[in-house]
């Protein structure tokens, strides 16, 4: 039997530090790079938005191909993760294509916040390029076993290998978030190089649009997503999105892992963005953190208030508006808020007032920032994830980890992360935070004051943060998961080579 190592080719469309809007940036870094650990031979591939050539030190390792009739042919760099996991020397392709990627602004929005007009295309050619990958000798010599899609950014991918007959690899997709579908006009059909065949019902085609992510499920060997609960939920009317019905039908090659999270960056004993350390013996370091927080965001200086945090894209699906619904009556209380995040400008405008109306009590800065992500998490007490759908979420474990206590509702991967704090998980050590079942304002609200409650008993607080942090959410076997599946996926890949 060959010992050649597995090859997996994840491709994605963000990856941190090189670009990044949520949990996915931050799993295309880890999930990979450990996988390389494992012994896989896992490379990413991802566009060439500004500046990634440059930060990954890439060189060309190919011509100039066509990839889609209708535009200028692409070219190929490779070049190294920078900040990956201590020892990882995970290696990533780059697309360059400067007419698609080369842009200010995010990697789908630009800077009005408005979806870049030919984001078909940008993800078409990243779904095109992965899909060369994977067919006859591959690209740059090496050809993966298992094409690895992430999202509808990738969807096209396995649509792409179904009909090329010279495909030899096997695809999976994992979905991050069912909301975002990638749903554009079938009059692109002809440029983007697909048959009309599979415009069709048991094909691209989704109420009368080609949907990518439906592609990518359709057509995929198989199907992950973030969290087990998760996998359950999208087969349901609630969460599906209008996919339910396929998913259900897809159940067999549907799986749910849960994310880990890249212990290394997400360390409070070692994080270098916080003024101090700490660890699960020694909290001294997160009471400075807390106090340099006060002061950043302009809150009075009170080491007792707890400080209740949000970090997030302010959107629905947060439940940013639950929160803000019960935020006066909150304030009734003996606490303190920061916000942190950027999105709907309706829910940033509300935050704002909020800041000017209770000075010294709430603090809000609007945006993303890296840095102060990690000092919030270092000084908040309470973090706060009412979210109407979470396929995984990671600030609850980000949060755990560095003793502050979620407050969650039970869904996704908030359910499958978090042990609510009850009297007999108190009393049996399992507790690590506060759980609610509705997104509704009057549960969370309770959730919020039963969680203030015990925040007053300082020796069961601190019993349920010493659980907290000592909870193993490493990639380590999660990634064990994912090499399984992929054996799993690909169980003649010995013959086929
Ligand atoms: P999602 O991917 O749905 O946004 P996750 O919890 O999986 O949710 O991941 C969110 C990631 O993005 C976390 O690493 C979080 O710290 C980060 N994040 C979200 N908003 C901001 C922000 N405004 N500034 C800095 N980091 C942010
Ligand atoms: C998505 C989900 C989030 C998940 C992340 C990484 O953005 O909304 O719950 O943690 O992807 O998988």
């Amino acid at each position: 039997m060959s010992e050649e190592p597995l090859r997996v080719l994840y491709v994605t469309s963000e990856v941190y530090p090189l670009a990044k809007t949520g949990g996915l940036g931050d799993v295309s870094s880890i999930l990979p790079s450990t996988l390389c650990q494992l012994g896989v031979d896992a490379r990413l591939l991802m566009p060439g938005y500004s500046g990634v050539i440059e930060r990954i030190e890439g060189c060309p390792v190919t011509g100039s191909f066509p990839v889609l009739s209708d535009l200028e042919p692409v070219q190929l760099f490779r070049g190294i993760l920078p900040e990956a996991a201590p020892g990882a020397l995970t290696p990533v392709y780059v697309i360059y294509c400067p007419a698609l990627y080369e842009r200010s602004g995010g990697p789908y929005v630009d800077e009005n916040g408005h979806d870049w007009f030919d984001n078909a295309l940008r993800f078409a050619v990243l779904s095109k390029v992965a899909a060369l990958f994977g067919s006859g000798a591959g690209l740059d010599g090496w050809r993966p076993h298992i094409v690895h899609c992430n999202d509808w950014q990738t969807g096209l991918a396995p649509v792409y290998l179904a009909y090329d007959p010279q495909a030899r690899a096997r695809s999976v997709i994992s979905i991050h978030n069912l909301a975002f579908q990638g749903n554009f006009s079938p009059d692109l059909m002809p440029a983007l190089g697909l048959p009309w065949s599979c415009f069709h019902h048991h094909g691209v085609e989704f109420y009368g649009h080609i949907s990518y992510l439906k592609g990518g499920l359709y057509y995929s060997d198989r199907i992950l997503t973030v969290s087990r609960s998760y996998a359950i939920e999208i087969q349901t009317p609630e969460f599906g999105f209008g996919l339910e019905g396929l998913l259900v039908d897809c159940r067999d090659r549907l799986t749910g892992i849960l994310n880990g999270i890249d212990a290394s960056r997400w360390n409070p004993g070692t994080d270098l963005y916080l003024p101090a350390h700490y660890d699960v013996d020694d909290l001294y370091g997160k009471a400075e953190n807390k106090r340099i927080l006060q002061v950043r965001m302009m809150l009075d200086f009170e080491p007792d208030l707890p400080v209740l945090a949000l970090v997030t894209r302010l959107t629905y699906q947060k439940g940013v508006d639950l929160i803000l619904g019960i935020v006066e009556e909150l304030l009734e209380q003996p606490l303190q808020f920061v916000v942190l995040g950027s999105g709907d400008k309706n829910y940033e405008a509300q935050w704002r007032a909020l800041a000017e109306n209770h000075p010294g009590r709430v603090g809000v800065a609007v945006g993303y920032n890296e840095e102060l992500a990690h000092l919030i998490e270092a000084g908040a007490d309470l973090f706060l994830m009412p979210s109407r759908f979470e396929p995984c979420g990671l600030n609850q474990m980000y949060s755990m980890r560095y003793g502050t206590l979620p407050v969650v509702r039970r869904t996704g991967g908030l359910a499958d992360s978090v042990v609510d704090t009850t009297p007999r998980s108190l009393l049996d050590g399992t507790a690590t935070g506060f759980v609610f079942e509705n997104a509704n304002r009057s549960e969370l609200l309770a959730c919020l004051l039963r969680a203030l409650l015990l925040y007053s008993d300082r020796s069961a607080w601190r019993r349920v943060q010493y659980q907290a942090m000592r909870c193993d959410f490493s990639w380590a076997s999660s990634a064990a998961h994912y090499l399984e599946l992929y054996l799993a996926t690909d169980p003649f890949r010995r013959i086929l080579l």
